[in-house]
């Protein structure tokens, strides 16, 4: 069965980030380009699609419905690079739609699913980086069990670290099937290579590290009264961005009795909890389950 990306949180993404006729957006996380398509259709001025998978990009130029508007600027980058990419371009909305989309997440041959047995690869720009296997042989026991701990929770990471490591030394991982096959088998209702996977897949593309690093470039690239929307989806993401968010809006993150943190506000929060989808949303589109929207406005 052929999976179709649904864009999330779609009309809540077009009311936060205050669309205005004429505005300049970036969708960096450009994907199949659902939400562009969205701002573009709302009467954005002018969109950045930006995406570090070549294919996402390349695909949109072959078929997207937007493909030759002059108003749609496609460019292929990591959020890291996007500053040096947009130079002196002031930002109404920057939209940040985390994770994987059901077109990677899908395609047997990308590594990201177990579900059918492709290479274990995981690499969301397949030009750069190690490939999961070979950073499996590469890395460290340590190395994989705090990958993850760090991006997942897992209470277990240094048994399954254990048993991974062992695998890669002998050989016996060349699949994603032989991976998850390693961490099944599936007892309950989500397969216990569910979050492993996920875990894995966000130390194969520094996630985290990208978000830590652009973030703070992306709100000098908004306009004043500029917004800024995230979209994430799972706990470690989000906590991420909401601290960084709080630190930004002046409000304290630490839990020292003396507390030490800077209390220059930068920001207002917009979203105090986070936006979730609706019910009528989840009736359609299950894998939203998950998604959380936070927004901050730029202060003038
Ligand atoms: C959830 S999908 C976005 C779906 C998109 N909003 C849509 O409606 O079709 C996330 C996309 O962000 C890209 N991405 C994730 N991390 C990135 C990063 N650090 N730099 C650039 N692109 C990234 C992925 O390659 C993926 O295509």
């Amino acid at each position: 069965m052929e999976w179709v990306h649904k864009s999330v949180l779609v009309n809540e993404v077009i009311d936060f980030i205050d669309l205005k006729s004429g505005g300049v957006y970036a969708d960096m996380t450009f994907g199949e380009g659902g939400h562009t398509e969205a701002l573009l259709k709302g009467g954005a001025g002018c969109v950045w699609g930006s995406d570090r998978d070549l294919s996402a990009i390349e695909q949109y130029r072959k078929e997207g419905t937007y493909r030759q508007d002059p108003r749609l600027k496609l460019i292929q980058c990591r959020f890291t690079d996007f500053k040096a990419q947009a130079a002196s371009t002031q930002f109404d909305g920057i939209l940040l739609d985390l994770g994987v989309s059901t077109r990677q997440l899908t395609a047997p041959p990308r590594g990201f699913t177990f579900q059918t047995a492709g290479p274990l690869d995981m690499r969301m720009d397949q030009s750069e980086g190690p490939t999961l296997k070979e950073w499996l042989e590469a890395v460290s026991e340590e190395a994989i069990a705090d990958a993850l701990y760090w991006n997942a929770d897992l209470k277990n990471s240094r048994s399954l670290a254990r048993k991974i490591k062992k695998a890669a030394q002998e050989g016996k991982l060349e699949t994603t099937q032989d991976l998850a096959t390693l961490l099944g088998p599936r007892t309950g209702k989500a397969h216990p290579a569910t979050v492993p996977f996920m875990a894995l897949r966000m130390a194969i593309n520094q996630e985290l590290e990208q978000i830590q690093t652009a973030l703070p470039q992306l709100l000098t690239l908004l306009k004043p009264h500029g917004r800024l929307v995230v979209i994430t989806f799972h706990s470690t993401e989000d906590r991420l961005v909401k601290r960084m968010m709080k630190t930004w809006a002046g409000l304290c993150i630490c839990r020292e009795l003396v507390c030490l943190c800077s209390k220059t506000a930068h920001v207002k929060i917009l979203t105090k909890k986070p936006v979730e989808p609706s019910t009528e949303e989840l009736s359609h589109n299950p894998r939203s389950r998950s998604a959380k929207l936070r927004c901050i406005e730029k202060l003038a």
